[in-house]
């Protein structure tokens, strides 16, 4: 339970805005490695802004700031892959991954594209399939990792199955739902009142949900746009990895990666498996209950942020959240 804050005034239609936050920063899944082949050159939105994604001949992945540093041609109409390099299609300068300039065609480099990077670029990595990038408004460096999840990477667990879907609101409002039980009863439509536990630790935030002795519900968040949760029904378990991608401030694209262990086909346990898959996976959340492509989708896209929200003691750490979630913000944000 938390501390419910002072409510000093209560907003109304007018004052409230939908989502008031910048983008936060942190890893974040792109799009899914094989959606780019070698030599590739396409274009994304993501983090408020348009972004060029490409893939070198050596298999490396380049995102990049679409607009050219020499007279601003967009890279991603009409650039090329050439080597490891992007070139521009309007006079073919060539950048590298890191936004150095490694080719002017018909003069000599200008000494700053020698000094510095002059393309912005966003550092990348591919795990579990993913294409992944470290955002900062500021370009400032990595300052956690991708955490390692090893049911991703065994050969004991069936291919990760996607599940993804564009919600209007920003990623802050997703996660606040992972501490938010009593919706499970009442939006959820759960038949029992669940309990959590959670705490923060640095960037990583832990919150379980108790519903029942057989029924229980183990995350993590590591940093703002990386959940691991794991269902557990007694002896069967799913991994539900939610890798939500902001598309602007206002809309995400919300994805989700389910895997299990293999059992043999037809076994009792592969049946118990694959209808705790679907519970998670939206026919139904916790038990008998409404799943969240149902009931919490509706909910986000229509409502507003309230910065002094007027809690109960039976409400989840809602205030524990939101001032985890806040170091991901590098501008001060209104609390
Ligand atoms: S605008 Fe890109 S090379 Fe000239
Ligand atoms: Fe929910």
């Amino acid at each position: 339970m938390s501390q419910p804050p002072k409510v000093r005034h209560i907003a109304t239609s007018k004052e409230l805005e939908r989502c008031p936050f910048p983008i936060p920063f942190g890893w974040f899944a792109i799009d899914l490695s094989a959606k780019l082949a070698i030599g590739e050159v396409r274009t994304i939105q993501a983090f408020d802004q348009e972004w060029v994604l490409f893939r070198g001949e050596d298999g490396s992945v380049g995102m990049s700031d679409p607009f050219c540093p020499h007279l601003g041609a967009h890279l991603g109409h009409g650039g090329e892959v050439v080597g490891n390099n992007i070139r521009c299609p309007f006079h073919h300068w060539q950048f590298d991954a890191d936004g150095w300039t490694k080719d002017v065609p018909y003069g000599n480099t200008p000494k700053i594209c020698e000094r510095q990077s002059v393309l912005r670029t966003l550092p990348t990595q591919e795990r579990y399939g993913l294409i992944w990038a470290w955002y900062h408004p500021d370009n400032a460096e990595p300052s956690f990792s991708i955490p390692d999840v090893p049911e991703l990477e065994s050969d004991n667990y069936i291919e990760p199955r996607l599940g993804e879907w564009t919600i209007d609101t920003c990623i802050q409002e997703l996660g606040e739902n992972s501490v938010d039980c009593p919706h499970i009863k009442y939006l959820h439509r759960s038949p029992i009142m669940p309990e959590g536990v959670s705490s923060a630790d640095g960037h990583i935030f832990n919150f379980d949900i108790y519903v029942d002795e057989h029924m229980k519900v183990l995350g993590k968040s590591y940093g703002p746009s990386i959940q691991v949760i794991h269902h557990v029904h007694g002896d069967t378990r799913i991994l539900m990895f939610a890798i939500p991608l902001p598309i602007t401030t206002e809309s995400t694209l919300s994805r989700y990666l389910f895997t299990f262990e293999k059992h043999p086909k037809g076994s009792e346990q592969q049946i118990k498996t694959e209808l705790l898959y679907d519970q998670a996976i939206g026919s139904s959340d916790l038990g008998e209950a409404a799943g969240f492509a149902e009931v919490d989708i509706p909910v986000w896209n229509h409502k507003k942020y309230r910065h002094q929200p007027i809690l109960c003691d039976g409400d989840g750490p809602i205030a524990q959240w939101r001032k985890y979630f806040s170091q991901f913000y590098a501008e001060k944000t209104p609390s």
